[in-house]
This record gives structure tokens, sequence and C-alpha cells, in this order.
């Protein structure tokens, strides 16, 4: 996926300036930066919700003006239905695109077993934590098999030992589906712990101003996170932020 030239606005505004990125097949990038700066709506774009009004988004040779299933979005509101169990819920888009129900529910039930979620088919979502609840939302994007995965701070409502244990979830899936992936966090910590490259964003109007590569290896155990070379990275993140809001 690319951005070449995004220029947006809300009515006088201007929010997305001239944003340009590439996001190379497999790679985990995230993008990071103050409150308002534009982050969702950049996302938004990505998805095909929001339109710029000069510069394009392409997927795959094509141009992003819509949404698409190639390009699965996880956001921090989930919108599960309540009204349908575990397995309905993330079934529910093969069901929209008539995939028999034997067929939809064996691959809603694999993506359920890929988030940690197997045997809890027949819950009601009522019943489950939060955390499991962010799990439903990731197999029900991820049954859909999208190239892309771009996710809005999916984490950022859950207990930080949640968080911490489905980010070491999500870097299992990506390697075993080897999906693509452009998430949008406020911390710090995920964003480097995570990605293969960040976008730190600057605000008024939302812009790039650096793209940082984190090379801390392609397979990454939890203990990675204490490690002095990620504080490194974080001082370099936080002295960074500390000028973007200035
Ligand atoms: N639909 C809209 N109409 C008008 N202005 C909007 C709309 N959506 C967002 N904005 C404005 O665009 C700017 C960027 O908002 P956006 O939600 O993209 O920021 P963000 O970086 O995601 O912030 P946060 O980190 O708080 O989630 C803000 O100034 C916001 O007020
Ligand atoms: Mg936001």
């Amino acid at each position: 996926m690319s951005a070449d030239g995004v220029t947006l606005r809300f009515g006088e505004e201007l929010i997305l300036e001239n944003i340009s990125f590439q996001v190379r097949e497999g790679d985990f990038v995230s993008i990071i930066g103050p409150s308002g700066c534009g982050k969702s709506t950049l996302l938004n774009v990505l998805a095909g919700f929001c339109r710029p009004q000069t510069g394009t988004v392409e997927m795959e040779g094509r141009k992003v003006d819509q949404p698409g299933t190639e390009r699965g979005v996880v956001f921090q509101d989930l919108a599960l239905f309540p009204w349908l169990n575990v397995i309905e819920n993330v079934a529910f888009g093969l069901k929209m695109n008539r995939v028999d129900k034997r067929a939809r529910h064996e691959r809603a039930r694999a993506m359920l077993h890929l988030v940690g979620l197997h045997g809890r088919e027949a819950e009601r979502i009522q019943n489950l934590s939060g955390g499991m609840r962010q799990r439903v939302a990731l197999a029900r994007t991820l049954v859909m098999e999208p190239a892309i995965l771009l996710m809005d701070e999916p984490f950022s409502a859950l207990d930080a030992q949640t968080r911490d244990d489905l980010q070491v979830e999500l870097l299992k899936i990506r390697e075993q589906l080897n999906t693509t992936v452009v998430l949008v966090t406020h911390s710090i910590d995920e964003a480097i712990y995570l990605s293969d490259s960040v976008l730190l964003m600057k605000t008024k109007p939302g812009r790039i101003e650096e793209v940082i590569d984190v090379d801390l290896g392609d397979i990454r155990q939890p203990s990675i996170r204490t490690s002095a070379r990620f504080n490194e990275y974080k001082q370099y993140f936080m002295d960074h932020l500390k000028s973007s809001h200035q």
C-alpha cells in the first residue's frame, strides 16, 4: 500500500498535508503522533472511508476510493453484534458473502483458534472480557483474509497485562497469516515492540515528520521490551514526540 501526496481538509481546516509513504507487503507499520494530529483521519483514508481532496492511496496497483475486503479494519470501538454469539460474530462477513454455513463456521472456528478463543464459540459477547472481545473483533476481520490489516488503537481500552498479551498474540498471528499491518497507537512501547517501521506525525496540519525503521530483528520475544536497544528507541521517540507538540 502507498499514499502519495495525500492532503485533506475538513471545511477550511487543513488536517492532513501532503502525506506520502509506502508500506511494503508483509511489513508492520505503526503511526504515532500527538492527539488530534490526524492519525485516525489518515487511517480512514487508507480504509477508503474518507477521500482526500488531493493525492492518492494505492493498494496492489489499484486506487483506493472506497472500502474493500482486501483491507480489513479493526477500530477501538469494536461494534460486535451483542445478539450474536462469538462464532456468529466472526462468521458474519462470510455470511454476507453467501458462504454456506458449514464452510463459514469452519473458517470462523479456525480463526478463533488462532486468536486463542478455542472453545468459546457459543458464548455471548456480553460474557466476555474486554481482551476477549478484542480477540473476537480481530478474528472477525481476519476471517475475511484481508491483505492488509488497518488498526486504530485496538488495545487502548485494555489493562496493561492484557494489552501486552495481545501484542504478543498479534505478532504470532501476523507471522502465520503473513498479513501486512498498519497500526495507529498512542503507545510508544507498542509501536516499537510491534513495528518494522514507525511513521512519526506532527500536528496542525498533520504531516509525517519522520519514518523510523525499528531494527530489533524479525522474531520479537517479549523480553526485548526491557533491552537496552529498545530503550534507546524509546528515548528517541519520547524526545521527538515532545518536540512535535511544540
Ligand atoms: N468528521 C470531522 N469533521 C471535522 N473535523 C474533524 C472530523 N474528524 C476529525 N476532525 C478533526 O481532525 C483533526 C484530526 O483528528 P483525528 O481524529 O484524525 O486525530 P487523531 O490523531 O486520531 O487524534 P487522537 O490521537 O486523539 O485519536 C482534529 O482536529 C479533529 O478535530
Ligand atoms: Mg484517533
